[in-house]
């Protein structure tokens, strides 16, 4: 039998490629740079299994061109950027990588709010000017974040290890989501309607995958619904805000700030934000640790061996 082929669509971290199995064929050594159209169509073609990135468009013309392709393995949790029922009518198995990139992504939705609260950026980008006079008692006064009520939009693996994290600051954490979940042993998390939530969030915390349903879930109207002095934080997915509503919104002073991870046409930045003090942009940094980024890799390696050798994938999200 031909050694099975694998396509990687994007440069991997050095221990994920060492980790590929040696019998594995792999198509042409993968780049940094997002492959083109025909490159993508190329690996599809000739691939049995692919590991392709959440900036990979992978819709029912490219999975037409595959022959022998057997699992797509996400480097992502969200998958969005695949079509999976069009995967599932040629009987390509779609895996992702959750768990793993958990910790990592709340940590970061954490700095974003304490960045954007504290105006850690603006400081950071004085200090760096050489301009700064020294201490005074009502310079660049923040908004405190120990104490205030913590909303979060979509409890599942994220939304959670986000509200475990906010008892350290004394946060009282209110949620909305599909289904009611159990805190951990002395936790207390409030289950709201999305009206209540977005009244009553001091920051307010988006963990909703990409669907349809929640397309443009927070708009104008969400927004107007929000304290004039709250945030908004986003590390799950752009097109999850209604990008030009919350520039509006943080330009009339509807809510107080925001901390960006993700946007509505990545790597484009509604040009507004970026002439804004009071908003913090991150370059898709969630999942971007050494350590989360190898283990996504071997997540994507042990769902590919088990398809290739006849098991379940572990990670099957179709
Ligand atoms: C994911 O896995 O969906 C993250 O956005 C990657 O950083």
């Amino acid at each position: 039998m031909d050694r099975p082929a694998l396509y990687i669509t994007r440069l991997l971290p050095q221990p994920v490629l060492e980790a590929i199995p040696r019998q594995y064929r792999l198509l042409p050594l993968p780049s940094d740079a997002p492959p083109t159209a025909t490159e993508l169509r190329e690996g599809f073609a000739e691939a049995d299994a692919v590991i392709c990135s959440l900036t990979d468009r992978i819709d029912a013309s490219l999975l037409s061109c595959s022959t022998r392709l057997k699992i797509i393995a996400n480097y992502a949790v969200g998958y969005n950027n695949i079509d999976v029922a069009a995967a599932a009518q040629r009987g390509i198995v779609v895996s992702n990588t959750p768990d793993v990139l958990t910790d990592a992504t709340a940590d970061l939705t954490w700095a974003l709010l304490l960045a954007v609260s504290r105006r850690i950026v603006e400081g950071d980008a004085w200090v760096r000017t050489g301009t700064w006079p020294g201490w005074k008692p009502t310079q660049m006064l923040g908004s405190e974040v120990s104490g205030k009520t913590l909303g979060i939009i979509g409890m599942g693996r994220i939304g959670q290890a986000v509200a475990q994290r906010a008892a350290g600051f004394r946060m009282p954490v209110m949620y909305a989501g599909r289904q009611s979940v159990s805190p951990p042993p002395g936790m207390v998390w409030i289950r709201r309607s999305l009206p209540d939530l977005l009244a009553e969030s001091d920051f307010l915390s988006l963990h909703v995958p990409l669907t349809e349903a929640t397309h443009h879930l927070i708009g104008a109207r969400e927004l107007a619904a929000m304290k004039p002095s709250s945030f908004l934080i986003n590390t799950s997915r752009g097109p999850v805000i209604d990008e030009a509503a919350l520039l509006s919104a943080l330009k009339t002073g509807a809510i107080a700030g925001a901390g960006l991870d993700v946007y509505e046409q990545e790597p484009t930045v509604s040009a507004g934000l970026v002439t804004l003090p009071n908003v913090v942009l991150l370059p898709h940094l969630g999942s971007a640790t050494v350590e989360t980024r190898v283990r996504m890799g071997l997540v994507c390696l042990n769902n590919i061996a088990a398809v290739l050798e006849g098991r379940a994938a572990p990670n099957r999200v179709i």
